[in-house]
């Protein structure tokens, strides 16, 4: 059984991702936001590296079937429709569409993981399906990597603490000394036991929540502290993050 986390995707190479569940976490917004995409009806969403690649695909795929979303500096990128707010990704704008998505993190962190056994989006809005499906996964005996997108490439405390709340689920009582394990899952771990069960407090004291509070999208990072409030299983499988399947 192996359980390891990495507070940012620098570096991260095929070799570190292959044969692994990975659960890539962007809480604010990125991976939150595609939970509510998905929730309220979007097809899928595609995450891309670059807006010029996100209006490219744009062209393919038709106007009326897609939407698109991103931010850069967390400002909505001029000329796409949506920005990377869950707020914005309602019924009446996603719904039966493809959200083509490009963000300065948490899409990047996603593409990075493309040589994993499989991958997960993972946000507090779908934690409780998130963590049944890596607490299966290890049971399994299948490593699991908790991939955070950060910020800049470096820490994050929002998306460490998300990920410390997964490897509480993975583990699901068992001890971290009983299973194969790395520093960062213990600091993960660490801000579970500081923060306990209050997403509110380290999504607000980290430096992502108070730029959006600056911003004025404090809104955004109380929507991203709901738990569960998009229970989707959202899987990135060939390009495209799908909901299988309605969490229980
Ligand atoms: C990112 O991918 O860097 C973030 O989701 C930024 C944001 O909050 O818009």
């Amino acid at each position: 059984m192996s359980l390891r986390v990495r507070f940012s995707s620098r570096g991260l190479t095929p070799p570190d991702v292959a044969g692994s569940v990975v659960f890539v976490v962007d809480i604010l917004r990125a991976t939150t936001t595609m939970c509510a995409a998905l929730h309220h009806g979007a097809k899928a969403i595609i995450p891309v590296d670059s807006a010029e690649e996100a209006m490219r695909l744009a062209q393919t795929i038709g106007r009326d079937d897609m939407v698109l979303a991103g931010e850069r500096n967390c400002l909505r990128i001029e000329g796409f429709t949506l920005g990377n707010s869950p707020r914005e990704m309602t019924p009446e704008m996603v719904q039966g569409r493809t959200v083509v998505l490009t963000t300065t993190n948490g899409t990047r962190a996603l593409l990075a993981t493309q040589a994993a056994d499989e991958v997960f989006v993972a946000a507090a809005s779908n934690i409780t399906a998130i963590g049944g499906r890596a607490h299966a996964a290890l049971e399994a005996g299948r490593p699991i990597l908790i991939l955070c997108a950060g910020r800049e490439d470096e820490f994050a405390l929002d998306d460490a603490y998300c990920a410390g709340r997964i490897a509480t689920l993975a583990l699901g009582g068992r001890d971290v000394a009983d299973v194969e394990h790395d520093d960062a899952t213990i600091a993960a771990l660490d801000l579970v036991a500081r923060y306990r069960q209050r997403w509110d407090k380290p999504l607000r004291a980290s430096t992502a929540g108070r730029n959006l509070v600056r911003l004025g999208m404090g809104d955004d990072v109380a929507d991203a502290a709901r738990t569960d409030a998009y229970p989707v299983l959202a899987h990135f499988h060939e390009r495209r993050v799908l909901a299988v399947r309605p969490a229980a």
